[in-house]
Order: C-alpha cells, then sequence, then structure tokens
C-alpha cells in the first residue's frame, strides 16, 4: 500500500499525467473516493498522459465515455448504477478485458465483477481544502509494479 500526498490540483495533475504514461494496453484501475474527492479530476490528467486530446467530462449519467489517445481510455462512473445488468448490455466485459485502458469511479461498488489483477486507487480530503490524499493498491506483479514507480518522488 502507498500513500501519496497531493497539495493542490498542479500536483494532482503531474501525479495523473505521470500515471498515464504508466498505464499500458489492458491496464484498469478502479477509483473509489466520496463525491468531489477528485475522481473525474485526477482522470482527465491521466487521459492527458495517455496522449487523449479530447476533454474528458464526467460519464455519471452515460455510464461510459471512450476515448481515444495512444491507446483506448474507457471511463466509467458507476455511482448511478441500480442494476448490474445494465453494465451486462452495454458488454463491460469487452472493456474491461480490452486493449484499452480502463478506468473506473466508483469501482469499490461493482468489486465482485472487477478483474482481480487492477490498480485499487482511494481518494480521500486531506486537511488543507486543496489537499488530497491518495491511496494506492497495485493487485498482481504488473501493478504492484506501477504503484511502486508512482511512489518514487
Ligand atoms: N488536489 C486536488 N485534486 C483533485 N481535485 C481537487 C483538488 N483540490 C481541489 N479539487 C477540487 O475538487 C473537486 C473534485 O471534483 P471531481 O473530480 O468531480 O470529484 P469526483 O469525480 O470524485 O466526484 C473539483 O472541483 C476540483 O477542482
Ligand atoms: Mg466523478
Amino acid at each position: 500500500m502507498v500513500e501519496i500526498r497531493l497539495k493542490g490540483l498542479d500536483e494532482t495533475d503531474r501525479f495523473g499525467r505521470k500515471l498515464g504514461k504508466l498505464l499500458e494496453s489492458g491496464d484498469i484501475l478502479s477509483m473509489a473516493g466520496d463525491l468531489g474527492a477528485g475522481k473525474t479530476t485526477l482522470t482527465k490528467s491521466i487521459g492527458v498522459g495517455l496522449g487523449v486530446e479530447d476533454y474528458i467530462t464526467s460519464p455519471t449519467f452515460t455510464l461510459i465515455n471512450e476515448y481515444r489517445g495512444r491507446l483506448w481510455l474507457y471511463h466509467f462512473d458507476v455511482y448511478r448504477l441500480e442494476d448490474e445488468t445494465d453494465l451486462e448490455d452495454l458488454g463491460y466485459e469487452d472493456y474491461f478485458y480490452s486493449d484499452g485502458v480502463t478506468i473506473v469511479e466508483w469501482g469499490d461498488r461493482i468489486e465482485s465483477i472487477l478483474p482481480e489483477d487492477r490498480i485499487d486507487m482511494e481518494i480521500k480530503r486531506g486537511r488543507e481544502l486543496d489537499e488530497r490524499v491518495i491511496i494506492l493498491r497495485g493487485k498482481g506483479d504488473r501493478y504492484k509494479q506501477i504503484v511502486k514507480e508512482l511512489d518514487i518522488d
């Protein structure tokens, strides 16, 4: 487990871009954290690191948005999901087990259907208004390695 303190949007942006550059084909990142914690904000920066040029918006009402960068980015938000069959109708497995990168906001709500190997990220508010604390857990060798690299500096 690694804990990273981000003081202000600039540090969040830098961290997100760095993570985006490290991600590779098939990677999956599950995000947990309250409303307004910063999941979408961080996803925007990860997208930049992945080379996405389109403006990333919250997929709260669409369940998923897709973007083309260096790889495809599949950005889910399952906050409003009432029934897992809605995800099945969407063919979620084709995304989770694809060549792209998948990010799931509120992924902890659908943990039972997430791939076992993944990064689990929790975002919490820090002491200051613009401070965030990121807790990372890599499951599986590849993701442990990414988390280790993010822990440096
Ligand atoms: N260090 C920070 N990292 C991320 N967001 C921050 C930070 N400081 C302040 N914020 C603000 O917190 C809010 C996070 O909102 P959002 O990313 O939509 O959260 P979520 O997707 O988790 O509901 C934004 O208004 C953002 O500007
Ligand atoms: Mg959000």
